[in-house]
């Protein structure tokens, strides 16, 4: 006999977690939409009574139990399960990986019984976005597998169903300026804080985005980042408002936010303070496997208005093969991160131990103050750590690439003048390992020289768009300044772009690229040359004057 899926997940091979779930807790219960949280009552965040729900992982746990099954795999993927197939896949994942690595529409997985298709079906799938939007308050989420990059591909697409114009904070990663090019978007640019001390680009204020709104009325739509990289949060609430008393939805690239909402000490997530559209870096912050992400639909009427277009683009931006492994690393991520508050406890234990270290340091100074210093912000990211590396006698660079090589120690990210560390929302981190590193860097008498930091904005002469299609032509450096870029080139990370396409190369630009692709870790994301040796441009030169 044909076993039910309700037979399959009875028999799945539990988690440590499920073990404990109350018994009437059922992970093949249908998602009710009515229960989909009303406007303005989005569910409060880390709610101290956790829903018996969330302790379960219906997609993970309905792939374990699939592949718990004697199968005869006569279906993609072609190593069909088997360490025998491919051993050396099986080196890199592991059997139990290969094993759960099903296609996607699979009878018991996307479906929900052994029949092909059941229109009127409930998935594991379904079940698990359905948890996960009610974790994060949202009205409905989406599991995606080419990380925010692809969310903001998705995201972009959607604003060219409401319009071509749009309000763009100019500082947002490369994907979203990807995201404009391809669907010829005229975005009006609103300049975020910038900290040129620390290389660092952070939020807008809602007064920017009123007064953008104000002198370009035909904007379809409101699209922000918030967190910054190095963690500043903006005023989410206030500009929701804004972009609402104007009749557009607020779009936020909440990638570097993904554990936000899910504990009293963490900043509240923008999907709860009112933003239409949010794409969410699970991978990043919350702990599952890279290049897995989500998008949150918010409450209200934007958000409403957009629900259909953003499910039709999500479809058609999917692979017809996302894998099953990222997908169910999502819904182990949300249940690890729902149900273990005190992992994050521990987790910001340590990072606020490294913060106050620093604090307390006479070499290297805590930068969170600088972090918080704007109107732009009215919050930080916890598990951001920024170190400023000026009067320590070392660059930033200097220390990341000393720390790698001396200690094998990883950070996230540096600047001449900082050092960014991340740390995991349920990840501790080994502080003093770190410590005794970070105090056994060389220091040189003298300070050393720390080339620019971040190179102002280039005038634009071309839609970006227009620039991007046009015919391009590969010059040297030396001749590339004055002429107009072809490429989004950015310093990666943090991947903001520093020129767009149609704007017209610097010679400040240009020798921060160069700087950044000589660095140690230095990556321009966008460049046909990884010297920076030289520049595409359009054949066509802008006039003199
Ligand atoms: C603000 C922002 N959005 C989106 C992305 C892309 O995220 P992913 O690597 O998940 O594609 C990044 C990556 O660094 C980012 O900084």
């Amino acid at each position: 006999m044909i076993p039910s899926v309700g037979h399959m997940l009875a028999e799945t091979h539990l988690h440590p977690d499920t073990a404990t779930r109350p018994a009437n807790a059922d992970s093949t219960s249908a998602p009710d939409p009515a229960s989909s949280t009303a406007i303005g009552s989005a569910p409060a965040q880390a709610d101290s009574a956790i829903d018996p729900r969330q302790h379960t992982a219906p997609y993970a746990e309905a792939l374990r139990s699939l592949a718990a099954e004697d199968w005869q795999r006569l279906h993609v993927p072609a190593h069909q399960g088997s360490r025998s197939h491919a051993p050396g896949l099986a080196e890199v994942v592991g059997e139990a990986g290969m094993s759960i690595d099903f296609p996607m529409l699979f009878s018991g997985v996307d479906q929900e019984n052994w029949r092909m298709i059941n229109h009127d079906r409930v998935t594991p799938i379904m079940a698990a976005q359905q948890l996960a939007a009610e974790a994060w308050g949202a009205s409905r989420t989406w599991f995606i597998t080419n990380g925010a990059s692809g969310g903001n591909h998705i995201a972009t697409t959607v604003v060219r169903g409401l319009g071509r114009e749009f309000v763009l904070q100019r500082s947002v990663h490369s994907s979203v300026i990807d995201g404009v090019t391809h669907a010829e978007l005229r975005p009006h640019f609103i300049h975020g804080r910038v900290d040129p001390g620390l290389g660092s680009s952070h939020g807008v204020t809602p007064a920017q985005v009123e007064y953008a709104l104000t002198e370009h009325p035909e904007s379809a739509a409101v699209y922000l980042v918030s967190p910054s990289y190095f963690g500043a949060v903006s005023d989410i609430a206030a500009i929701a408002e804004v972009a609402h008393a104007h009749d557009v939805p607020l779009i936020v690239d909440e990638a570097w936010g993904s554990h936000f909402g899910l504990h009293p000490q963490l900043p509240v997530n923008a999907v709860r303070l009112g933003a239409d559209l949010v794409i969410s870096s699970t991978h990043k912050g919350a702990g599952s496997l890279a290049q897995s992400a989500m998008i949150h639909l918010g409450h209200g009427t934007q958000a409403r208005r957009i629900e259909t277009l953003v499910d039709r683009v999500v479809k058609s931006y999917q692979s017809t093969s996302s894998s099953a492994i990222l997908l169910s690393s999502l819904d182990e991520a949300r249940r690890h991160l729902v149900t273990h508050p005190e992992a994050i406890d521990q987790a910001l234990a340590t990072a606020e131990e490294i913060r106050t270290r620093v604090k307390n340091d006479t070499r290297f100074r805590d930068a969170t103050p600088d972090i918080l210093g704007g109107h732009d912000a009215i919050g930080n990211d916890p598990f951001k750590v920024v170190i400023d590396t000026r009067g320590a006698g070392i660059t930033g660079a200097e220390a990341q690439y000393q720390l790698i090589r001396d200690h094998r120690i990883y950070c996230e990210l540096a600047t001449p003048s900082a050092l960014l560390l991340l740390i995991g929302a349920t990840s501790p981190v080994d502080v003093d390992r770190f410590w005794t590193a970070l105090q056994e860097l060389p220091r040189s008498e003298a300070e050393p020289e720390r080339p620019i930091v971040l190179p102002g904005s280039c005038e634009k002469h071309l839609e970006i768009s227009d620039a991007y299609f046009a015919t391009p032509q590969t010059v040297p450096f030396a001749e590339a300044v004055g002429q107009v870029s072809a490429d989004a080139l950015a310093a990666y990370p943090p991947g903001v772009p520093n020129v767009l396409p149609g704007e017209v190369l610097s010679a400040e630009v240009v020798d921060f690229l160069r700087a950044t692709a000589a660095a140690p870790s230095g990556y321009v994301r966008g460049a046909q040359d990884s010297r920076m040796d030289t520049f595409s441009v359009v054949a066509e030169k802008p006039a003199a004057g």
